[in-house]
């Protein structure tokens, strides 16, 4: 059994929408095929932009869209990517299998998506490979409204308003794939850089520096002792591998062994958020800069028959769990954890959305960032859970993760996991504070850990109504099946 005491009437931290965010990058099949097929394109599009995939993520309302990458993004000239088409330079893509890239998808269409999608754009400028005055420039040309060089050249492309953005990265993975750096070389340019990345008019940039990847604590120290006064907003990513680097083992293929160590190591994001929101608390008390968690996610081998650059993985019920618990901990966190993007979009990692030429699919991931849209901008209600365990072999996690939040209309929702795969455990949710006079619910479950949706069978996993929950007084009562992510609405 699992007890779960939710202070209803209590909770001062809103869960920004901005973490169901998500991220894009020219990988793979990603951008093109996945969102860009082209004005010609006998794949219903607006403007080159897929129809199918614009609609499919407003319905789980998109907040943000991070682009152009990724390591992607510190390779990215983005003069390459404006002006007539047929003009571009084409350019190889050295990160992702060396493969051509026509540039036609540049920042006007990035920005025509977030406008048919209706989010937010989260643009990352390159710090690896770029210049300062390149950055500054692009700012200039995107949000500039009156009359420069810049603006000019951005009219004469067809877009005569500036665009308003607020959310600007610095650079990406800069002690890696975006220059090798040392943190304190890195936090250097990091304030050079964003000195040049000016607020036009009343557009006011939030501004995102490099963070650290997993437990490098240092990195985050170093850039929080050197840079704090200057950012908006610390990054941080982590992906999860089921297995090694080398060997992280298939989507669809897999033990229970590895289904058990996968949700450990996504459970594991919480002593992340944890440890680097520490570091930030020392040199933050006042909670100013948010911990933009902008890649996260299973990082699966790639299917078989796929190009090993392109990063193309299918997404299982393992997926949707590890999704759901790790949303659990950024709405838990949500005073440190402003944003996050899950990586990627569309056929790419753990993505949203699979595509086979004109067919779409959508992933149990997706469902997951469906179910869970009820929390976006509602305000975070403490909790505390005293779960029961699962184990496997010699060792053991938590059960059941949970998390709740209360809307603007008053409705409370509370997202429960349970990763347990062949165990139901009962769960009693008592709200001291509230009377809840109706509980309804929603079910994403399947009868195998594996299950998944293919183009033959799209909808193997997909949300169902839940109604084996009680009300006792100020308590709930639910039989939570074996690998399943329950959302209860619950009214008072
Ligand atoms: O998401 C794939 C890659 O993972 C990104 O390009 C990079 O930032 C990270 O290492």
């Amino acid at each position: 059994m699992t007890k779960i005491i939710i202070n209803a009437d209590q909770g001062k931290e809103r869960i920004s929408r901005h973490i169901y965010g998500h991220f894009a990058e020219h990988l793979g099949r990603c951008i093109y095929d996945g969102i860009w097929v082209g004005q010609d394109s006998s794949i219903p599009n607006t403007r080159g932009i897929r129809k199918d995939v614009v609609e499919a993520l407003k319905e789980i309302r998109i907040p943000n869209l991070r682009w152009p990458g990724g390591c992607f993004a510190d390779e990215y000239h983005w003069k390459n990517g404006i002006g007539p088409k047929e003009k571009r330079a084409e350019i190889v893509n050295t990160h992702w299998g060396q493969v051509t890239d026509s540039n036609h998808f540049g920042s006007h269409e990035f920005l025509d998506l977030c406008e048919q999608l209706g989010c937010e754009p989260y643009i990352c400028g390159n710090v690896g490979s770029g210049t300062v005055g390149e950055m500054q420039e692009w700012v200039e040309y995107l949000t500039f409204a009156g009359k420069s060089c810049m603006a000019d050249l951005r009219r004469e492309n067809g877009r005569d308003q500036a665009w308003k953005m607020t959310y600007w990265g610095v650079g990406n993975e800069s002690w890696a794939c975006g220059g090798n750096m040392r943190p304190e070389y890195y936090a250097d340019l990091y304030r050079q850089y964003q000195t040049f990345v000016r607020d036009y008019g009343d557009n006011k940039l939030f501004r995102i520096a490099c963070g650290a990847y997993g437990e490098d604590y240092n990195w985050t120290e170093v850039l929080m002792r050197e840079a704090a006064a200057q950012m908006s907003g610390l990054s941080l990513h982590y992906y999860v591998f089921p297995g090694t680097w080398e060997e992280k083992g298939f989507a669809i293929q897999f033990s229970e062994e590895e289904w058990f160590l996968t949700l450990k190591k996504a459970i594991f994001m919480e002593e992340l958020v944890q440890k680097h929101a520490k570091i930030m608390d020392k040199y933050d008390p006042d909670k100013r800069v948010g911990l933009i968690v902008d890649e996260w996610g299973l990082w699966h081998d790639v299917e078989p028959d796929t190009n090993k650059n392109f990063l193309y993985q299918q997404n299982t019920l393992r997926d949707a769990l590890a999704a759901g618990l790790t949303l659990n901990i950024f709405n838990r966190y949500c005073g440190r954890v402003k944003m996050a993007n899950i990586a990627q979009t569309v056929n790419v990692l753990q993505s949203m959305i699979l595509t086979d030429a004109e067919k779409m699919i959508t992933t149990p991931t997706y469902h997951v960032f469906r179910m869970f849209a009820v929390h976006q901008d509602a305000m975070a209600l403490p909790l505390k859970i005293n779960s029961g365990e699962y184990a496997f072999n010699n060792d053991s996690i938590p059960a059941i993760s949970a998390s709740a939040s209360r809307s603007a209309d008053g409705l409370i929702h509370i997202s429960i996991c349970n990763i347990d795969p062949k165990n139901a455990i009962e769960v009693k949710c008592e709200l001291p504070g509230i009377k809840p006079v109706q509980v309804t619910g929603q079910i994403l479950t399947a009868p195998v850990m594996n299950a998944h949706n293919t183009f033959e069978n799209p909808e193997a996993v997909k949300p169902g109504a839940f109604d084996e929950v009680k009300m006792n007084g100020t308590e709930l009562v639910l039989q939570q099946p074996a690998k399943s992510i329950v959302m209860l609405e619950v009214s008072e």
